[in-house]
């Protein structure tokens, strides 16, 4: 961008492709972070006189428009962090859209609404994507890439666009590059991953390749109940991936011929039923041994006794990693977990990179300051993408 920037701007619409696909709860922001990632991007240009045009995608609309999806939102948040007017299109290659755009002077910002109220902008169809590509190049004389959350996806807006466009990097994927580069060249050992979240399937691309890299690999969140079992135990009524054992079981085998340790939980919060996020009530839950779960509980957080252990394997990392949340965090009764391994990172001296939209929001909203990482991530699928050694469509075409 910083090219972008001396060629001069003055006066071109530049598209943005931003990711400001941010949690909302009953249409309020709850973490405004990916919007905040954004800005230093959005004013330079406008600074250097652009017309702005900032596109993005939001959760997983059908392909056609849905309310419930509308980058308004984010648009007012943005004018409101921007301190200054932003114009919304409330569609996003109609006339709506056009009008926004042909009424920016130089220096100011519109946002255009849900790039997925399209089917264009997913499709498989490299035709079908290329046609709603070309309509979104319509809107601008510049491209500028600056959506790292989005670059894992082959989508119109991220893969096709650049190519019809003069293309350029923005500063905040510049930064998530430069920083995620840091992890998969000359890291500094011991390296320690904290992989948490529900799902060990979304995981198993990075742990495969993180066999390789990393010394230790801590493991979280509903996750842990499939590790378990694949180790021989009973995880009552808990989250499980029961066709992930056997991948599970060769990686612990492959961890144990390599010297890489993987750190399981000792201990496990556990309930009765899933908590109510919404009311967030009292649920009196209890602690107990993994090793020991019993029928009918689930287990919805790492133990005391874990968070400790986790934390005496961080201290003296030199490189961490962590995405996925240790349990609940939504809920307080099962918010300990991921509140004390956020507590270990701060704690160690070690290059932190907290990735994922889901431990980067539990960071802010257990209230740590987020500053005090190293780095938190804006992408979550991206990320672990990246550390996977993927191709990212997204940069791919920003480097051709
Ligand atoms: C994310 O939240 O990881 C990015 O915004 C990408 O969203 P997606 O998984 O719906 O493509």
């Amino acid at each position: 961008i910083d090219e972008l920037l001396s060629e001069g701007v003055s006066g071109k619409r530049v598209f943005v492709r931003a990711d400001l696909n941010v949690p909302l709860a009953e249409g309020t922001i709850t973490d405004d972070g990916r919007i905040r990632a954004v800005l230093p991007t959005v004013k330079a240009l406008a600074e250097a006189g652009a017309k702005v045009v900032v596109a993005s995608h939001l959760g997983r609309p059908k392909g056609a428009p849905d309310p419930a999806f509308s980058l308004l939102a984010a648009a007012e948040r943005l004018g409101e962090l921007l301190d200054a007017p932003v114009a919304f299109a409330q569609d996003t290659v109609g006339p709506a859209a056009h009008d926004a755009v042909d009424g920016l002077q130089p220096g100011q910002v519109a946002v255009i609404e849900n790039l997925r109220f399209n089917a264009g902008e997913t499709s498989k169809d490299d035709t079908e994507r290329g046609e709603f590509a070309q309509r979104l190049a319509a809107l601008a004389d510049v491209y500028v890439g600056d959506g790292f959350g989005a670059v894992h996806r082959k989508h119109a807006s991220v893969f096709d666009l650049p190519k019809l466009l003069p293309h350029y990097a923005g500063y905040l994927i510049a930064t998530e590059v430069g920083v995620l580069k840091k992890l998969t060249e000359d890291v500094k050992r011991p390296y320690a991953v904290v992989l948490g979240g529900a799902k060990v399937s979304d995981k198993l691309g990075v742990i495969d390749h993180l066999l390789e890299k990393a010394d230790r690999i801590i493991i979280g969140g509903g996750m842990v109940f499939t590790f378990l079992k694949a180790q021989g135990y009973e995880v009552g009524s808990s989250m499980l991936q029961e066709d992930q054992i056997p991948a599970v079981q060769g990686y612990l085998k492959r961890a144990d011929e390599r010297g890489v340790e993987f750190v399981l939980p000792v201990d496990v919060v556990v309930s009765g039923s899933f908590p109510d996020l919404k009311a967030k009530a009292a649920t009196h839950p209890g602690t107990v041994a993994a090793d020991a779960m019993p029928a009918g509980q689930m287990g919805l957080d790492i133990g005391p006794e874990t968070g400790a252990l986790y934390a005496s394997k961080l201290a003296d990392a030199a490189t961490v990693f962590w995405n996925g949340p240790m349990g609940v965090f939504e809920h307080p009764d099962y918010a300990e977990g991921t509140r004390s391994v956020a507590q270990a990172l701060l704690d160690s001296s070690a290059f932190t990179v907290v990735g994922g939209g889901d431990s980067a929001a539990a960071v802010r909203t257990l209230g740590f300051d987020e500053n005090a990482f190293g780095h938190i991530s804006t992408g979550g699928g991206a990320s672990l993408e990246y550390l996977e050694g993927k191709t990212l469509p997204g940069l791919a075409a920003l480097e051709d």
